[in-house]
């Protein structure tokens, strides 16, 4: 059977550092308690100028060239993001562009923090179908631009960056083994920028006045759906494939809070050293967090040939999802 296979990531941070120090000068927190409450130490932020597209084109440039793949060879590209450098046109054309993709179709995937997830269950199911041979899938974030640098509850948390990786199709038992995604609009306000779009447009000047071109987060309730909904997901879909916990070598989970991603691997009955974590040094980067997550691993020789990796993401919808796959 056709499968798709992950041959090459890459990923893309800005330079700029913001630290829970530098915080501490902005709004009323403390080391203490971002560290206690979500395990972020520090954050990488884009400076005045450094736009989204240009994060995502490094990330692919890095994930082609290790995939040793031509632009040119690419039937599609997906980006999942919700902070895109504007409504439209798509990232994705931006960087069919800037990198010379010509032969290569390409569209956005809104998911917030699943839309790496998201982007990789479609571009499985186009190179399952022979609809495509080689797909580029980035998932990237610049949220400090959308973000209220007066709410402490949420400007502590985000950070930007971007991942990507290339997917070929191939044959034999390599590969993503299965994709589980899903979704319940019935917690739209749990995370959501109520202005910007067509409902309340940001040139509406209410709009800024009501501050609503900003994330919006109830946290607490948002952290209790996630750790279920992330654990059950991952739990279904390792019974879809017939794989018991135990022979999971790698847990990608997402990066929105340490004590979340230690909830979902105790749920799961997963050793810690199985799960993976960068939280401190990045930050919430939504859609990049896995991507930017898995690059690290193949970078740092943590995912081994064969090895059985899994990929599980929730995020604002609400949306979640797991993946998962043999190296
Ligand atoms: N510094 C100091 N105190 C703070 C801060 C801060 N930065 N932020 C909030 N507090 C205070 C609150 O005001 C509150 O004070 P009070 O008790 O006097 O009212 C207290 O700390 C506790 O606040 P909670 O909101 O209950 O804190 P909680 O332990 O829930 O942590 C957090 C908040 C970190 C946001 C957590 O709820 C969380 O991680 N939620 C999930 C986020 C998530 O998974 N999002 C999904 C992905 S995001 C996306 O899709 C774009």
């Amino acid at each position: 059977m056709t499968r798709s296979r992950i041959v090459g990531t890459g990923a893309a941070v800005p330079k700029r550092i913001l630290t829970n120090a530098d915080l501490e000068k902005l709004v009323d927190t403390s080391d203490r308690w971002i560290m206690e409450r979500t395990g972020i130490k520090e954050r990488h932020i884009v400076s005045d100028g450094e736009k989204f597209s240009d994060l995502c084109t490094r990330a692919a440039e890095l994930a082609l060239k290790r995939a040793h793949v031509r632009p040119e060879q690419l039937d599609m590209i997906l980006v999942g993001t919700v902070s895109s450098d504007m409504p439209f046109p798509a990232t994705s054309c931006l960087v069919q562009h800037n990198i010379g993709a010509s032969r290569a179709a390409a569209s956005d995937v809104a998911a917030a923090c699943v839309g790496f997830l998201y982007s990789l269950h479609f571009a499985d199911a186009l190179i399952q179908a022979s609809k495509a041979e080689h797909v580029l899938v980035i998932g990237g974030e610049i949220l400090s631009r959308i973000v209220d640098w007066t709410d402490r509850s949420t400007c502590v948390l985000f950070g930007d960056g971007a991942g990507a990786a290339v997917l070929q199709a191939t044959k034999g038992d390599h590969g993503i083994l299965g994709t589980r995604m899903k979704s319940d609009g019935n917690y739209a306000d749990f995370i959501c920028m109520p202005g910007g779009g067509s409902n309340r447009p940001a040139n509406d000047p209410k709009s800024i006045e009501e501050k609503l071109p900003y994330i919006k987060m109830k946290g607490n309730e948002t952290f209790k759906v996630a750790v279920k909904a992330m654990a059950d997901v991952t739990a279904e879909l390792l019974t879809e494939q017939g794989f018991p916990l135990e022979e999971i070598d790698l847990f990608i989970p997402h990066q929105a809070n340490e004590r979340i991603i230690d909830a979902v691997g105790e749920r799961l009955k997963i050793p810690a050293e199985k799960v993976y974590k960068n939280i401190e040094r990045y930050g919430n980067t939504s859609a990049a967090s896995i991507p930017i997550a898995l690059d690290e691993c193949v970078r740092e020789g943590k995912i081994a040939e064969g090895d059985l990796v899994l990929l599980t993401a929730f995020g604002a919808g609400l949306v979640w999802g797991s993946v998962l796959m043999r190296w």
